[in-house]
């Protein structure tokens, strides 16, 4: 019994390790340090082992990288062929035209989820962008799209574009890598009245953190219909 307890408490102390590591990197540039062993066995008054099983545990999943002879860092992308498309792209990929209706844009304070993963302090100003985006006037998906003001100034009186990546390309931001993640879902009725399907419909949705450099340039949640849209992702093998 005292054993199991000693091991599950282990365990639990090592996923807090983790996820403290995680919250604590999560919007860091790539290439920034993590915190240090020991700085993390002084915290949380744990043995090494401990902290190194959470660390490695990052390094697997991806967040951390180790560079030998220097340290743990925030992961650099890696050299994969995956392509990194905007909605124009992907329509036309498919021989259809891109459309972008505006429904809002306007300045926000960042809260708390966007700030943190636009590299931002709660209550920044941000750019809010709402649109409705078809193809070949075919309602495909709805994007809300957050974006550091500080980044593009002027973008909100400058018209709005087609094309967000665009208009970040032409100011220098065009992004250059992101991470995606995407989930199944049941379409709500406001969603379902815009995009044009029955409620309850299965929709994509599908976020995005996109980064130009080291400057995260966009985050973004976008609604895809999925009788409409399928992801199509090039995969590569790193060399
Ligand atoms: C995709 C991404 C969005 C991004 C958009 C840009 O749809 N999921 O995050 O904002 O592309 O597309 P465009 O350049 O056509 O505006």
């Amino acid at each position: 019994m005292d054993e199991l307890l000693v091991s599950e408490g282990r365990a639990l102390k090592h996923v807090q390790v983790r996820e403290y590591v995680r919250s604590l990197v999560s919007g860091s540039a790539p290439g920034s340090p993590a915190p240090s062993e020991r700085e993390l066995v002084h915290r949380f008054g744990v043995a090494r082992m401990t902290v190194r099983q959470a660390m490695d545990a990052l390094v697997v999943e991806g967040l951390l990288e180790r560079i030998p002879g220097r340290g743990t860092f925030v992961a650099r992308p890696r050299r994969v062929a995956s392509r990194l498309t905007s909605f124009t792209e992907e329509m036309s990929r498919r021989g259809l035209l891109a459309e972008s209706q505006t429904l809002l844009a306007r300045r926000e304070q960042a809260g708390p989820g966007v700030a943190r993963a636009l590299s931002l302090s709660e209550g920044d100003a941000v750019i809010h962008w709402r649109r409705l985006r078809r193809a070949d006037g075919v309602p495909m998906c709805l994007e809300d799209a957050y974006l550091n003001e500080v980044l593009i100034p002027g973008f909100l009186q400058s018209g709005m574009p087609t094309s967000l990546y665009d208009a970040l390309g032409a100011r220098g931001l065009r992004p250059t890598w992101a991470e995606d993640s995407i989930t199944a879902d049941a379409v709500s009725e406001e969603e379902a009245t815009l995009l044009e399907v029955e409620p309850g419909t299965a929709v994509l949705r599908h976020s995005r953190r996109a980064l130009s450099g080291e400057k995260v340039v966009e985050v973004s949640r976008s609604v895809y219909r999925s009788d409409r849209f399928t992801l199509w992702v090039q995969l590569g093998q790193e060399s």
